[in-house]
């Protein structure tokens, strides 16, 4: 089995990569190189006689066309993205370029790939779009989780483009019969994300002595999924998802963000006696626009279809995440260096 990846120098991406290929797939990875992207986090891989990459921009059609002819994938999984909320903010329409246009693209390319195939390996095409829980916008306290029946209401620029490109690969299965499986996620967290998203961000600057920025009153919730476990769920769904099915997948595990960075605190003191209580660090500042209330999932249909839950329990996924960033500055220091990096992000207004 042949798969292309899109956006696979990313945080999740590359959990799919490592996983694929720990598993005997073929994989090509088609990535634009973007700010977010690290290639580092592909060094377990890259040498690897079944992994192959490709740089180029999920909206450059002839790219596209030119990447399925030399690589003839039995599936795509389609995580490229614009991925960070306050990013999209300050510049939404390169959200829309890649999240919007380049997806509109590479289903294109898809539409024009397919009937070069012969009929047996056509019949198993399919083309898993990543998405995420944010198309379903925010949840009051006591409403019921987000499931695959809730009404899309996207709030940020963001999520709004992520809304469009859900919209469109249903609308390619439905009019022209491409082949797809669609996943929204929660929040995910672990090695390997970029230092701009909050958990990076707050062991980074807490390891620096630095201000730990916590947007409002950090009373905003969130559900935090293991980025490998996210990684097994999303092979499984590509191979025993219902075709023009969706699946919600989360890690029941909700926390407001006050909690969650006191909780990394609590483990960075254990790291670093001397600079206790690293809550110290914790400071309040504006709250990010439109900001989401709670994303929260109801994980029943993926449960009860093929058999997912979540397997790392937070505590300990946080603790792992907090160990490597700490043992794996090599990976981190140099993306420290990057445009917006470190800056905060997400103000713009009028
Ligand atoms: P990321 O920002 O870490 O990685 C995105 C990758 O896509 C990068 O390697 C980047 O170079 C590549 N990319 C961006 N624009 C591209 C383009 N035009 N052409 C080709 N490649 C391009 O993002 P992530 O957090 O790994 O998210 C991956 C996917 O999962 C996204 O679609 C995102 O919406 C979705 N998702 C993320 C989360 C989360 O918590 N991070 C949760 C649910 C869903
Ligand atoms: O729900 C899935 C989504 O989760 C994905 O689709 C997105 O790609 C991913 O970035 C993530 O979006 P969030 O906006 O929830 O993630 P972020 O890490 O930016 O913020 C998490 C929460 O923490 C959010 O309520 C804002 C807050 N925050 C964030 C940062 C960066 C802070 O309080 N301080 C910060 O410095």
């Amino acid at each position: 089995m042949k798969l292309m990846v899109t956006g696979g120098a990313g945080f999740i991406g590359s959990a799919v990569v490592r996983l694929a290929i720990a598993r005997g797939l073929s994989v090509v990875n088609v990535d634009k190189l973007t700010y977010s992207a690290n290639p580092a986090s592909l060094a377990s891989v890259e040498d690897h006689s079944a992994y192959a990459f490709e740089q180029a921009d999920i909206a450059d059609a002839e790219a596209m066309k030119a990447v399925l002819a030399r690589h003839q994938p039995d599936a795509v999984m389609h995580l490229a993205a614009e991925s960070h909320v306050d990013r999209s903010i300050d510049g939404p329409l390169a959200f829309v370029h890649t999240n919007v246009t380049g997806t509109a693209v590479l289903l294109e390319a898809v539409r024009a790939y397919l009937p070069t195939l012969e009929a047996g390996k056509r019949d198993t095409f399919r083309f898993h779009h990543v998405s995420t829980d944010e198309v379903f916008g925010a949840l009051g306290m006591a409403d019921r989780p987000f499931d695959e029946t809730t009404a899309y209401a996207p709030n940020s620029p963001y999520s709004a483009s992520k809304a469009a490109s859900d919209h469109l690969v249903r609308a390619w299965g439905e009019t022209f019969g491409v082949p797809y499986v669609l996943t929204n996620c929660s929040n995910n967290y672990g090695p390997f994300q970029f230092p701009e998203k909050l958990i990076p961000v707050v062991v980074l600057r807490a390891l620096a002595g630095l201000p730990v920025p916590v947007y409002g009153q950090g009373l905003n919730v969130r559900d935090w999924l293991y980025v490998e476990d996210h990684a097994e769920a999303l092979l499984l769904v590509l191979e025993k998802g219902r075709l023009g099915e969706t699946y919600c997948i989360g890690g029941e595990a909700e926390r407001r963000n006050i909690d969650l960075v006191k909780t990394l605190c609590l483990s960075l003191d254990a790291i670093q006696p001397a600079a206790s209580p690293h809550a110290r660090l914790i400071e309040f500042v504006t709250d990010r626009p439109g900001h989401d209330l709670r994303y929260a999932i109801d994980i029943a249909k993926i449960r009860g279809e093929l058999g997912w839950s979540p397997r790392t329990p937070i505590e300990e996924g946080l603790e792992r995440t907090v160990h490597w960033y700490r043992d794996n500055e090599t990976w981190w220091r140099p993306l420290l260096e990057r445009d917006g990096v470190g800056r905060r992000l997400g103000l713009s207004s009028f």
